[in-house]
Protein backbone atom coordinates (compact mmCIF):
# COMPACT_ATOMS: atom_id res chain seq x y z
CA UNK A 1 0.00 0.00 0.00
CA UNK A 2 1.07 3.26 -0.99
CA UNK A 3 1.06 5.44 2.56
CA UNK A 4 4.38 7.03 2.71
CA UNK A 5 4.63 10.80 2.88
CA UNK A 6 6.78 10.61 -0.49
CA UNK A 7 3.92 8.65 -2.17
CA UNK A 8 1.62 11.73 -1.12
CA UNK A 9 4.62 14.44 -2.34
CA UNK A 10 4.94 12.07 -5.49
CA UNK A 11 1.68 11.42 -6.45
CA UNK A 12 0.72 15.13 -6.04
CA UNK A 13 3.11 16.96 -7.09
CA UNK A 14 6.34 17.01 -10.16
CA UNK A 15 9.03 15.79 -7.43
CA UNK A 16 11.74 15.65 -7.43
CA UNK A 17 11.99 19.42 -8.01
CA UNK A 18 14.46 22.43 -8.84
CA UNK A 19 15.61 22.71 -5.26
CA UNK A 20 14.05 19.64 -3.53
CA UNK A 21 14.94 15.95 -3.30
CA UNK A 22 15.55 13.65 -1.08
CA UNK A 23 18.16 10.77 -0.29
CA UNK A 24 17.60 8.12 2.44
CA UNK A 25 14.53 9.48 3.27
CA UNK A 26 15.97 12.74 4.28
CA UNK A 27 15.28 16.41 2.13
CA UNK A 28 18.17 18.34 0.15
CA UNK A 29 17.83 21.66 -0.41
CA UNK A 30 19.58 23.02 -3.20
CA UNK A 31 21.57 19.89 -3.20
CA UNK A 32 22.21 20.58 0.76
CA UNK A 33 21.99 17.86 3.14
CA UNK A 34 19.96 18.95 5.71
CA UNK A 35 20.60 15.75 7.31
CA UNK A 36 24.63 17.31 8.43
CA UNK A 37 23.73 20.59 9.11
CA UNK A 38 21.06 19.96 11.77
CA UNK A 39 23.73 18.58 14.48
CA UNK A 40 26.38 21.22 13.50
CA UNK A 41 24.05 23.99 14.55
CA UNK A 42 20.92 22.23 16.01
CA UNK A 43 17.42 23.57 15.66
CA UNK A 44 15.49 26.11 15.30
CA UNK A 45 17.82 27.49 12.11
CA UNK A 46 17.28 30.12 9.59
CA UNK A 47 19.44 29.57 6.46
CA UNK A 48 20.30 31.29 3.36
CA UNK A 49 21.70 29.78 0.30
CA UNK A 50 23.56 32.43 -1.46
CA UNK A 51 23.55 30.40 -5.27
CA UNK A 52 20.27 31.22 -5.40
CA UNK A 53 20.82 34.73 -5.59
CA UNK A 54 23.17 33.79 -8.24
CA UNK A 55 20.69 32.12 -10.36
CA UNK A 56 17.64 34.34 -10.06
CA UNK A 57 19.42 37.20 -11.01
CA UNK A 58 20.67 35.84 -14.29
CA UNK A 59 17.60 33.62 -15.40
CA UNK A 60 15.65 37.40 -15.21
CA UNK A 61 18.79 39.05 -17.23
CA UNK A 62 18.46 36.36 -19.75
CA UNK A 63 14.39 36.14 -19.89
CA UNK A 64 14.73 39.86 -20.57
CA UNK A 65 17.70 39.36 -23.10
CA UNK A 66 15.88 36.64 -25.16
CA UNK A 67 12.78 38.81 -25.11
CA UNK A 68 14.57 41.87 -26.16
CA UNK A 69 16.08 39.62 -29.18
CA UNK A 70 12.59 38.41 -30.18
CA UNK A 71 10.96 41.48 -30.54
CA UNK A 72 14.15 43.12 -31.74
CA UNK A 73 14.00 45.95 -28.86
CA UNK A 74 16.95 48.61 -28.99
CA UNK A 75 17.31 49.68 -25.89
CA UNK A 76 18.78 48.11 -21.94
CA UNK A 77 17.87 46.42 -19.61
CA UNK A 78 19.07 47.11 -15.94
CA UNK A 79 17.80 44.76 -12.99
CA UNK A 80 17.37 46.55 -9.81
CA UNK A 81 17.49 44.77 -6.41
CA UNK A 82 14.77 45.94 -3.66
CA UNK A 83 16.45 46.15 -0.55
CA UNK A 84 13.91 46.03 1.57
CA UNK A 85 13.78 42.87 0.99
CA UNK A 86 16.43 41.82 2.78
CA UNK A 87 19.00 44.08 4.13
CA UNK A 88 21.55 41.81 4.96
CA UNK A 89 25.12 42.45 4.12
CA UNK A 90 25.72 38.98 2.56
CA UNK A 91 22.37 39.09 0.71
CA UNK A 92 23.26 42.51 -0.50
CA UNK A 93 27.05 41.77 -1.44
CA UNK A 94 26.26 39.12 -3.64
CA UNK A 95 23.41 41.16 -5.38
CA UNK A 96 25.59 43.61 -6.37
CA UNK A 97 28.24 40.67 -7.62
CA UNK A 98 25.89 39.80 -10.01
CA UNK A 99 25.78 42.97 -11.69
CA UNK A 100 22.51 44.57 -10.03
CA UNK A 101 21.80 47.63 -9.16
CA UNK A 102 20.03 48.66 -5.98
CA UNK A 103 16.22 50.85 -5.30
CA UNK A 104 16.04 51.84 -1.74
CA UNK A 105 12.96 53.10 0.37
CA UNK A 106 13.94 54.88 3.12
CA UNK A 107 16.85 57.20 5.03
CA UNK A 108 18.86 54.19 6.44
CA UNK A 109 18.86 52.12 3.33
CA UNK A 110 21.03 55.31 1.71
CA UNK A 111 23.30 54.44 4.87
CA UNK A 112 24.21 50.98 3.55
CA UNK A 113 25.13 52.72 -0.03
CA UNK A 114 27.47 55.33 1.64
CA UNK A 115 29.31 52.15 3.50
CA UNK A 116 29.29 49.72 0.18
CA UNK A 117 30.78 52.45 -1.43
CA UNK A 118 33.46 53.13 1.39
CA UNK A 119 34.46 49.32 1.25
CA UNK A 120 34.70 49.67 -2.48
CA UNK A 121 31.63 47.54 -3.39
CA UNK A 122 29.71 49.95 -5.72
CA UNK A 123 30.91 53.00 -7.97
CA UNK A 124 29.64 56.42 -8.59
CA UNK A 125 27.50 54.83 -11.01
CA UNK A 126 25.80 52.68 -9.84
CA UNK A 127 21.56 52.87 -10.06
CA UNK A 128 20.27 53.84 -6.86
CA UNK A 129 16.26 54.49 -7.77
CA UNK A 130 15.20 55.71 -4.75
CA UNK A 131 11.78 55.27 -3.99
CA UNK A 132 9.15 55.84 -1.61
CA UNK A 133 7.89 59.02 0.41
CA UNK A 134 10.60 60.96 0.99
CA UNK A 135 11.18 61.92 4.70
CA UNK A 136 13.52 65.13 5.59
CA UNK A 137 16.39 63.05 6.29
CA UNK A 138 15.72 60.79 3.37
CA UNK A 139 15.81 63.86 0.62
CA UNK A 140 19.19 64.74 3.04
CA UNK A 141 20.65 61.55 2.13
CA UNK A 142 19.82 61.76 -1.22
CA UNK A 143 21.17 64.74 -1.44
CA UNK A 144 24.19 64.31 -0.22
CA UNK A 145 24.76 61.24 -2.58
CA UNK A 146 23.91 63.36 -5.74
CA UNK A 147 26.00 66.50 -4.97
CA UNK A 148 29.03 63.92 -4.12
CA UNK A 149 28.88 62.40 -7.52
CA UNK A 150 27.22 59.49 -7.24
CA UNK A 151 25.69 59.96 -11.11
CA UNK A 152 23.29 57.17 -10.52
CA UNK A 153 21.04 58.28 -7.70
CA UNK A 154 18.44 59.19 -9.28
CA UNK A 155 14.76 60.32 -6.86
CA UNK A 156 11.92 58.92 -8.22
CA UNK A 157 9.31 61.69 -7.29
CA UNK A 158 6.48 60.10 -4.65
CA UNK A 159 4.59 63.36 -4.62
CA UNK A 160 4.27 66.79 -6.51
CA UNK A 161 5.69 69.13 -3.85
CA UNK A 162 9.10 66.80 -3.17
CA UNK A 163 10.71 68.28 -6.17
CA UNK A 164 11.25 71.59 -4.08
CA UNK A 165 13.59 70.41 -2.00
CA UNK A 166 15.92 68.65 -5.07
CA UNK A 167 15.69 72.09 -6.80
CA UNK A 168 17.04 73.91 -3.58
CA UNK A 169 19.47 71.39 -2.85
CA UNK A 170 20.88 69.53 -5.75
CA UNK A 171 24.59 71.58 -6.96
CA UNK A 172 24.58 69.74 -10.18
CA UNK A 173 22.86 67.86 -12.85
CA UNK A 174 20.65 65.00 -11.97
CA UNK A 175 17.97 62.31 -13.21
CA UNK A 176 14.68 62.36 -11.70
CA UNK A 177 11.92 59.73 -11.85
CA UNK A 178 8.08 60.15 -11.30
CA UNK A 179 6.06 57.17 -10.17
CA UNK A 180 2.56 56.75 -10.89
CA UNK A 181 -0.14 56.15 -8.68
CA UNK A 182 -1.33 52.76 -9.90
CA UNK A 183 -5.04 51.80 -9.91
CA UNK A 184 -5.61 48.99 -6.90
CA UNK A 185 -6.84 45.63 -7.75
CA UNK A 186 -10.87 45.80 -8.12
CA UNK A 187 -11.46 43.87 -4.61
CA UNK A 188 -8.67 46.41 -2.71
CA UNK A 189 -10.22 48.53 -0.32
CA UNK A 190 -8.84 51.90 -2.53
CA UNK A 191 -9.24 52.72 -5.59
CA UNK A 192 -5.85 54.25 -6.48
CA UNK A 193 -2.57 53.51 -4.59
CA UNK A 194 -1.73 56.30 -2.11
CA UNK A 195 1.68 56.05 -3.33
CA UNK A 196 2.92 57.82 -6.27
CA UNK A 197 2.04 61.28 -8.47
CA UNK A 198 -2.35 60.64 -10.23
CA UNK A 199 -2.24 59.86 -14.28
CA UNK A 200 -4.02 63.21 -14.69
CA UNK A 201 -1.20 65.12 -12.45
CA UNK A 202 1.46 63.94 -14.13
CA UNK A 203 1.85 66.00 -18.17
CA UNK A 204 0.81 69.30 -16.41
CA UNK A 205 2.99 68.81 -13.65
CA UNK A 206 5.61 68.24 -16.17
CA UNK A 207 4.94 71.16 -17.94
CA UNK A 208 4.93 73.33 -15.08
CA UNK A 209 7.59 72.43 -12.49
CA UNK A 210 9.97 69.95 -14.50
CA UNK A 211 10.60 71.27 -18.09
CA UNK A 212 11.64 74.40 -16.86
CA UNK A 213 14.25 73.03 -14.62
CA UNK A 214 18.11 73.56 -15.68
CA UNK A 215 19.83 70.87 -13.24
CA UNK A 216 16.75 68.02 -13.16
CA UNK A 217 16.00 66.33 -15.80
CA UNK A 218 13.19 63.83 -16.43
CA UNK A 219 14.77 60.72 -17.00
CA UNK A 220 11.97 57.61 -15.98
CA UNK A 221 8.30 56.79 -15.08
CA UNK A 222 7.75 54.59 -12.43
CA UNK A 223 4.94 52.22 -11.87
CA UNK A 224 4.17 49.15 -9.14
CA UNK A 225 1.74 47.19 -9.25
CA UNK A 226 1.10 45.97 -5.58
CA UNK A 227 -0.43 42.52 -6.51
CA UNK A 228 2.95 41.64 -8.68
CA UNK A 229 3.06 40.52 -12.48
CA UNK A 230 0.58 38.40 -13.41
CA UNK A 231 -1.17 37.33 -15.89
CA UNK A 232 -4.63 38.99 -15.64
CA UNK A 233 -6.78 41.41 -17.40
CA UNK A 234 -6.06 43.84 -14.48
CA UNK A 235 -2.36 43.78 -14.88
CA UNK A 236 -1.99 44.08 -18.94
CA UNK A 237 -5.09 47.12 -18.30
CA UNK A 238 -2.60 48.94 -15.70
CA UNK A 239 0.18 48.73 -18.09
CA UNK A 240 -1.68 49.66 -20.75
CA UNK A 241 -2.40 52.81 -19.50
CA UNK A 242 1.08 53.34 -18.11
CA UNK A 243 2.57 53.08 -21.63
CA UNK A 244 -0.05 55.36 -22.45
CA UNK A 245 1.17 57.63 -19.87
CA UNK A 246 4.56 57.44 -20.97
CA UNK A 247 4.19 58.32 -24.62
CA UNK A 248 2.42 61.28 -23.87
CA UNK A 249 5.33 62.06 -21.53
CA UNK A 250 8.32 61.46 -23.74
CA UNK A 251 6.48 63.55 -26.88
CA UNK A 252 7.37 66.47 -24.28
CA UNK A 253 10.55 65.04 -23.07
CA UNK A 254 12.93 63.70 -25.27
CA UNK A 255 15.58 63.39 -22.01
CA UNK A 256 12.75 60.64 -20.39
CA UNK A 257 14.72 57.33 -21.21
CA UNK A 258 13.31 54.91 -19.28
CA UNK A 259 10.54 53.10 -17.29
CA UNK A 260 10.46 50.94 -14.32
CA UNK A 261 7.73 48.44 -14.41
CA UNK A 262 8.93 47.82 -9.93
CA UNK A 263 9.00 44.45 -8.52
CA UNK A 264 6.16 41.82 -8.17
CA UNK A 265 7.93 38.43 -10.61
CA UNK A 266 6.36 36.29 -8.34
CA UNK A 267 8.39 32.88 -6.60
CA UNK A 268 7.36 29.58 -5.81
CA UNK A 269 4.86 29.28 -2.70
CA UNK A 270 4.19 25.60 -3.23
CA UNK A 271 6.07 22.56 -4.98
CA UNK A 272 2.90 23.02 -7.93
CA UNK A 273 3.70 26.23 -8.56
CA UNK A 274 3.42 26.71 -12.08
CA UNK A 275 4.52 30.51 -13.51
CA UNK A 276 5.39 31.09 -16.94
CA UNK A 277 8.25 33.42 -16.26
CA UNK A 278 9.72 33.74 -19.93
CA UNK A 279 6.20 34.18 -21.48
CA UNK A 280 5.12 36.79 -18.69
CA UNK A 281 8.33 38.73 -19.70
CA UNK A 282 8.31 38.30 -23.75
CA UNK A 283 4.59 39.37 -23.15
CA UNK A 284 5.34 42.78 -21.24
CA UNK A 285 8.47 43.46 -23.53
CA UNK A 286 5.78 42.89 -26.42
CA UNK A 287 3.24 45.43 -25.41
CA UNK A 288 6.07 48.07 -24.60
CA UNK A 289 7.91 48.02 -28.05
CA UNK A 290 3.58 47.77 -30.08
CA UNK A 291 3.36 50.90 -27.74
CA UNK A 292 6.74 52.62 -28.61
CA UNK A 293 6.32 51.89 -32.63
CA UNK A 294 2.49 53.25 -32.78
CA UNK A 295 3.65 56.19 -31.29
CA UNK A 296 7.38 56.76 -33.30
CA UNK A 297 9.13 57.07 -30.44
CA UNK A 298 12.48 55.35 -29.60
CA UNK A 299 12.27 51.91 -27.20
CA UNK A 300 13.16 52.89 -23.21
CA UNK A 301 15.42 51.36 -21.26
CA UNK A 302 13.50 48.61 -19.17
CA UNK A 303 14.46 48.86 -15.01
CA UNK A 304 13.35 46.26 -12.91
CA UNK A 305 13.66 46.28 -8.76
CA UNK A 306 12.81 42.23 -7.76
CA UNK A 307 12.86 41.96 -4.20
CA UNK A 308 11.33 38.68 -3.75
CA UNK A 309 12.15 37.29 -6.92
CA UNK A 310 16.05 38.10 -6.26
CA UNK A 311 16.13 36.18 -2.57
CA UNK A 312 12.41 34.82 -1.38
CA UNK A 313 13.93 31.25 -2.68
CA UNK A 314 17.16 31.62 -0.71
CA UNK A 315 15.41 30.98 2.33
CA UNK A 316 14.79 28.32 4.61
CA UNK A 317 13.61 28.01 8.32
CA UNK A 318 13.99 24.45 10.08
CA UNK A 319 12.26 23.78 13.38
CA UNK A 320 12.12 20.44 15.49
CA UNK A 321 8.77 18.75 16.84
CA UNK A 322 9.09 18.82 20.01
CA UNK A 323 5.47 16.82 20.84
CA UNK A 324 2.37 16.16 19.49
CA UNK A 325 -0.69 16.85 21.19
CA UNK A 326 -4.27 15.59 20.42
CA UNK A 327 -6.69 18.32 21.59
CA UNK A 328 -10.13 16.61 20.53
CA UNK A 329 -11.15 13.77 18.32
CA UNK A 330 -9.52 15.54 15.24
CA UNK A 331 -7.13 18.20 16.30
CA UNK A 332 -3.73 17.09 16.26
CA UNK A 333 -0.77 19.59 16.86
CA UNK A 334 3.41 19.19 16.28
CA UNK A 335 4.25 21.69 18.59
CA UNK A 336 7.55 23.08 17.65
CA UNK A 337 10.75 24.48 19.06
CA UNK A 338 9.92 28.34 17.23
CA UNK A 339 7.38 30.69 16.53
CA UNK A 340 5.89 31.14 13.54
CA UNK A 341 4.16 34.24 14.66
CA UNK A 342 7.98 36.02 15.40
CA UNK A 343 9.51 34.16 12.10
CA UNK A 344 7.25 34.40 9.42
CA UNK A 345 5.05 37.11 10.22
CA UNK A 346 3.16 37.46 6.77
CA UNK A 347 1.37 33.72 8.02
CA UNK A 348 -0.09 35.55 10.65
CA UNK A 349 -0.53 38.95 8.65
CA UNK A 350 -1.72 38.36 5.39
CA UNK A 351 -2.02 34.36 5.29
CA UNK A 352 0.83 33.68 3.20
CA UNK A 353 1.50 30.12 2.84
CA UNK A 354 5.25 28.87 2.28
CA UNK A 355 6.54 25.60 0.81
CA UNK A 356 6.70 22.97 3.85
CA UNK A 357 8.11 19.75 4.06
CA UNK A 358 9.48 17.08 6.61
CA UNK A 359 12.88 17.12 6.37
CA UNK A 360 13.12 13.39 7.72
CA UNK A 361 10.89 10.52 8.05
CA UNK A 362 9.86 10.49 4.04
CA UNK A 363 9.38 6.78 4.48
CA UNK A 364 6.88 7.17 7.50
CA UNK A 365 2.86 7.36 6.83
CA UNK A 366 1.59 10.21 7.55
CA UNK A 367 -1.42 11.80 9.03
CA UNK A 368 -3.34 15.34 9.11
CA UNK A 369 -1.91 17.89 11.92
CA UNK A 370 -2.01 21.81 12.62
CA UNK A 371 1.11 22.98 13.26
CA UNK A 372 1.64 24.67 16.64
CA UNK A 373 4.04 27.94 17.60
CA UNK A 374 5.94 27.99 20.77
CA UNK A 375 3.80 32.00 21.65
CA UNK A 376 0.96 31.64 23.55
CA UNK A 377 -1.01 33.25 21.16
CA UNK A 378 -3.73 31.66 19.61
CA UNK A 379 -3.02 32.71 16.10
CA UNK A 380 0.63 31.09 16.34
CA UNK A 381 -0.52 28.36 14.32
CA UNK A 382 0.03 26.71 10.70
CA UNK A 383 -2.15 24.45 9.44
CA UNK A 384 -3.01 24.91 5.40
CA UNK A 385 -1.28 25.35 2.09
CA UNK A 386 -1.66 26.62 -1.08
CA UNK A 387 -3.15 23.81 -2.48
CA UNK A 388 -4.87 22.02 0.20
CA UNK A 389 -6.53 23.57 3.43
CA UNK A 390 -4.63 21.12 5.02
CA UNK A 391 -1.27 19.82 6.22
CA UNK A 392 -0.12 16.51 6.24
CA UNK A 393 3.23 15.07 7.94
CA UNK A 394 4.73 12.12 8.50
CA UNK A 395 4.03 10.43 11.93
CA UNK A 396 6.31 10.68 14.93
CA UNK A 397 7.43 6.95 15.19
CA UNK A 398 10.67 5.64 16.75
CA UNK A 399 12.68 7.87 18.70
CA UNK A 400 14.18 9.75 16.01
CA UNK A 401 12.68 13.33 16.11
CA UNK A 402 11.32 14.68 13.19
CA UNK A 403 12.33 18.19 11.41
CA UNK A 404 10.59 20.41 9.54
CA UNK A 405 11.29 23.21 7.21
CA UNK A 406 9.14 26.14 5.58
CA UNK A 407 11.08 27.15 2.38
CA UNK A 408 11.19 30.49 -0.03
CA UNK A 409 11.37 32.27 3.36
CA UNK A 410 14.23 34.99 2.44
CA UNK A 411 12.42 38.07 1.07
CA UNK A 412 10.57 40.25 4.20
CA UNK A 413 10.17 38.09 6.79
CA UNK A 414 13.31 38.89 8.82
CA UNK A 415 12.90 42.89 8.13
CA UNK A 416 9.06 42.61 9.21
CA UNK A 417 9.82 40.44 12.70
CA UNK A 418 12.92 42.57 13.72
CA UNK A 419 15.61 40.46 13.50
CA UNK A 420 17.28 41.03 16.34
CA UNK A 421 14.49 42.19 18.87
CA UNK A 422 11.99 41.87 21.88
CA UNK A 423 10.15 38.68 20.27
CA UNK A 424 6.16 37.86 21.19
CA UNK A 425 6.42 35.51 24.64
CA UNK A 426 10.22 36.12 24.01
CA UNK A 427 10.60 33.48 21.88
CA UNK A 428 14.25 34.00 20.95
CA UNK A 429 15.06 34.33 16.71
CA UNK A 430 16.81 31.36 15.23
CA UNK A 431 20.31 30.76 14.65
CA UNK A 432 20.92 32.38 11.19
CA UNK A 433 23.38 30.22 8.77
CA UNK A 434 24.71 31.11 5.42
CA UNK A 435 24.81 28.75 2.86
CA UNK A 436 27.36 28.48 0.05
CA UNK A 437 29.04 26.89 -2.93
CA UNK A 438 32.23 27.93 -4.57
CA UNK A 439 33.28 26.84 -8.20
CA UNK A 440 34.75 23.70 -7.69
CA UNK A 441 31.32 22.61 -5.85
CA UNK A 442 32.52 22.56 -2.32
CA UNK A 443 30.33 23.75 0.31
CA UNK A 444 30.67 26.08 2.79
CA UNK A 445 28.54 26.82 5.77
CA UNK A 446 28.94 30.16 8.37
CA UNK A 447 27.23 31.28 11.13
CA UNK A 448 25.84 34.67 10.79
CA UNK A 449 24.38 34.91 14.59
CA UNK A 450 23.96 33.06 17.01
CA UNK A 451 20.45 31.58 18.36
CA UNK A 452 19.22 34.99 20.36
CA UNK A 453 19.96 35.41 24.18
CA UNK A 454 18.30 36.09 27.04
CA UNK A 455 20.98 38.51 27.99
CA UNK A 456 19.96 40.30 24.62
CA UNK A 457 16.75 40.72 25.16
CA UNK A 458 16.96 41.84 28.90
CA UNK A 459 19.61 44.72 27.63
CA UNK A 460 16.81 46.12 25.30
CA UNK A 461 14.02 45.51 27.78
CA UNK A 462 16.42 47.63 30.16
CA UNK A 463 17.27 45.04 33.12
CA UNK A 464 20.62 45.63 33.26
C1 LIG B 1 8.37 50.37 -5.23
C2 LIG B 1 8.61 48.93 -5.03
N1 LIG B 1 9.45 48.30 -5.86
C3 LIG B 1 9.75 46.99 -5.70
C4 LIG B 1 9.17 46.25 -4.69
C5 LIG B 1 9.54 44.79 -4.56
O1 LIG B 1 8.48 43.96 -4.80
P1 LIG B 1 8.74 42.39 -4.83
O2 LIG B 1 9.44 42.01 -3.60
O3 LIG B 1 7.37 41.82 -4.94
O4 LIG B 1 9.55 42.11 -6.07
C6 LIG B 1 8.29 46.86 -3.80
C7 LIG B 1 7.68 46.08 -2.71
O5 LIG B 1 6.89 46.52 -1.93
C8 LIG B 1 7.99 48.24 -3.98
O6 LIG B 1 7.15 48.88 -3.16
Amino acid sequence: MKDQYKDLICQTFDFPQEGFHTRDNWLYFNEYSLKDLIPKHGTPLRLTYLPKIDSQISQAKSWFESAMQKHQYDARYYYCYCTKSSHFNFVIDRVLQNGAHIETSSAFDIEILKRLYQSKKITEDLYIVCNGFKTEDYVENIVSLINAGFSGAMPVLDNMSEIEQYRQRIKRSAAIGIRIAAEEEPSFEFYTSRLGIRYKDVLPFYREKISNQSKLRLKMLHFFINTGIKDTAYYWSELNKFLNAFVALKKECPDLDAINIGGGLPIRHSLGADYDYAYMIEQIMGQVKQACSAARIPEPDIFTEFGNFTVGESGALIFKVLTEKLQNDSERWYMIDGSLMTTLVDVFAIGQRFILLPLNKWDSPYHRVNIGGLSCDALDYYNSEVHLNQVYLPRLNGDDPLYIGFFHVGAYQDALSGFGGIKHCLIPAPRHVVLDRDSDGQESDRVFSSRQTAASMMDILGYK
